[in-house]
Order: C-alpha cells, then sequence, then structure tokens
C-alpha cells in the first residue's frame, strides 16, 4: 500500500532527528564505562566490583540499542504480505517506545506506561507498531507546547481482547475537528509535518485485524483507544460431499 509507505516515510522522518538521541546517549554511556575500566584495570590494586558494575552498564545498554534497531525493523518493514503471527503486545510496544523516547525526553514530555497484561495477539506486528507510533507522535505533537506535558500508554485485557489506550495531557479535541480525524489526508499540521493519513490508516489495520481504532470523548483528557482480539477469527471451510 503506497499510502501507508509514504506515512511511515514521515513518521520517520520526524523522528529521525531523535532517533540520533536514541542511539548517542547510550554510546555515550557505553565509551564512559569502557574508559573507567580502562582506568581501573591500570590501578595497582584492581577494584573488580567496580569493574563488573561498569560491565553490567555496558550490557543493559546494549540491550537499549538493540531495541532501538529491533523497533525500526519492527516499524520500518513492508508488512502488507505478512501473514499474523503470535506476538507479545507489551514486547510491541517497548520496541516502538524505543523509537520516540529520548524525543519526548528532550522536550520535557513524560512517558507513563501502565502494562497489565503479559496477552499474546495474533497480528501483524509491524502494522501495530506503525499505529501506536502514529498515536504516540500525535499526543508528542499535540502536548508539546502545553505547560503540562504527560502520555500515558495503557495496556489491559479485557475477555478475550487487549485494550490500548494513549492519552495525553490534551483536554480533548473539540467535535467539529473529532468528527474529521479519522479521515484520510485531514491535517491540522503544517505541509511537511503531517500528511494526515496516520489515523485512518491505523484505522484501517485495526478494522484488517478485527478491532477498532477510536477517539474515546469519555474522558477529560484526549484518549485514542485500539482494541483488538487476542486471536483471530477461524473461518471453517466446509468440505462439499459428493452425491
Ligand atoms: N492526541 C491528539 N490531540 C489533538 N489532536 C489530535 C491528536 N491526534 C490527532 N489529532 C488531530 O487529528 C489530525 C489527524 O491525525 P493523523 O495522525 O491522521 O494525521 P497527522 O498527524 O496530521 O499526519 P500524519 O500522521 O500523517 O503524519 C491531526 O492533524 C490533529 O489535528
Ligand atoms: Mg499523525
Amino acid at each position: 500500500m503506497k499510502l501507508s509507505k509514504s506515512m511511515k516515510m514521515s513518521a520517520l522522518g520526524e523522528m529521525a532527528g531523535g532517533l540520533a538521541h536514541e542511539i548517542n546517549n547510550p554510546l555515550a554511556i557505553i565509551s564512559g564505562n569502557a574508559n573507567i575500566i580502562g582506568n581501573l584495570i591500570s590501578s595497582e590494586n584492581i577494584d573488580l566490583p567496580k569493574i563488573r558494575f561498569c560491565l553490567s552498564k555496558i550490557d543493559n545498554t546494549v540491550d537499549r540499542i538493540s531495541k532501538t534497531v529491533r523497533g525500526l525493523r519492527l516499524f520500518s518493514r513492508d508488512s502488507d504480505q505478512d501473514a499474523m503471527e503470535p506476538a507479545k503486545i507489551s514486547t510491541i510496544i517497548e520496541d516502538s517506545l524505543s523509537l520516540c523516547q529520548e524525543r519526548f525526553r528532550a522536550h520535557g514530555v513524560e512517558i507513563r506506561i501502565r502494562i497489565d497484561t503479559d496477552a499474546q495477539l495474533e497480528c501483524r506486528p509491524s502494522q501495530i507498531s506503525q499505529i501506536l507510533i502514529n498515536l504516540l507522535s500525535n499526543a508528542f505533537d499535540a502536548v508539546e507546547s502545553f505547560e503540562e506535558k504527560w502520555v500515558t500508554v495503557e495496556l489491559a485485557s479485557q475477555s478475550e481482547n487487549i485494550i490500548l489506550r494513549v492519552i495525553d495531557s490534551g483536554k480533548g479535541i473539540p467535535s467539529y475537528i473529532a468528527e474529521k480525524v479519522m479521515d484520510p489526508f485531514f491535517t491540522t499540521k503544517t505541509t511537511g509535518k503531517g500528511t494526515g493519513l496516520g489515523l485512518s490508516i491505523s484505522k484501517g489495520i485495526a478494522e484488517s485485524h478485527n478491532g477498532s481504532l477510536r477517539l474515546d470523548g469519555s474522558m477529560i483528557n484526549t484518549c485514542f483507544t485500539l482494541e483488538l482480539p487476542c486471536k483471530q477469527p477461524r473461518f471453517v471451510k466446509f468440505k462439499q460431499g459428493v452425491a
């Protein structure tokens, strides 16, 4: 789907500056700890616990970079032809967040995460990541200029479904805009910043997973709710009997 690709490119473009942070900050931590180890081993009394501590920091930081790279591969793969596969939804959330959390941090936007389930979801993981990145990106754009800046990602299970909510510190969307947000090419952003395709493509993806994406007007804050069935319905094929 060409539209889906152009929306991804636009999102990646916006994230690119932030991505440098996502990688450069952990690289600085690794290099700093490698230097400390270098100094420690050249001293007379080698302090093994300190060296182990630095090594574990390096290890954790390498993990962080791997997550970012995984998130990037997940988000950018051409997934239209992918088959549905079981995936842990909390991992998809973590990998997607690792693409933008430094950007949030750099602009003072607090990210709050509440994950209450380790449910497996039968899905095209790359597409679910695409929905999430767009919701996070929209939330970021909405709150960036506010005094109170936060975005909450909530994940819960309800019977056979998962409910994923992205809530931001905005106070809802005025009704004349709210009724159009899911329309293709509807955007309030300047040219080059938004294509207006994010939510309409995301809604299409949710529906192709037999789920829904909606703007939830029942809260004080702006909230988008993605609801997806953990298992995709099976279509039973009947064998035709030969008379
Ligand atoms: N969390 C939000 N708070 C306020 N307005 C929002 C929020 N999310 C979406 N909107 C509104 O809905 C419009 C459409 O969003 P959509 O994600 O479809 O496109 P876009 O963000 O403008 O561009 P694109 O996602 O293609 O880069 C946005 O331009 C904005 O006006
Ligand atoms: Mg968008």
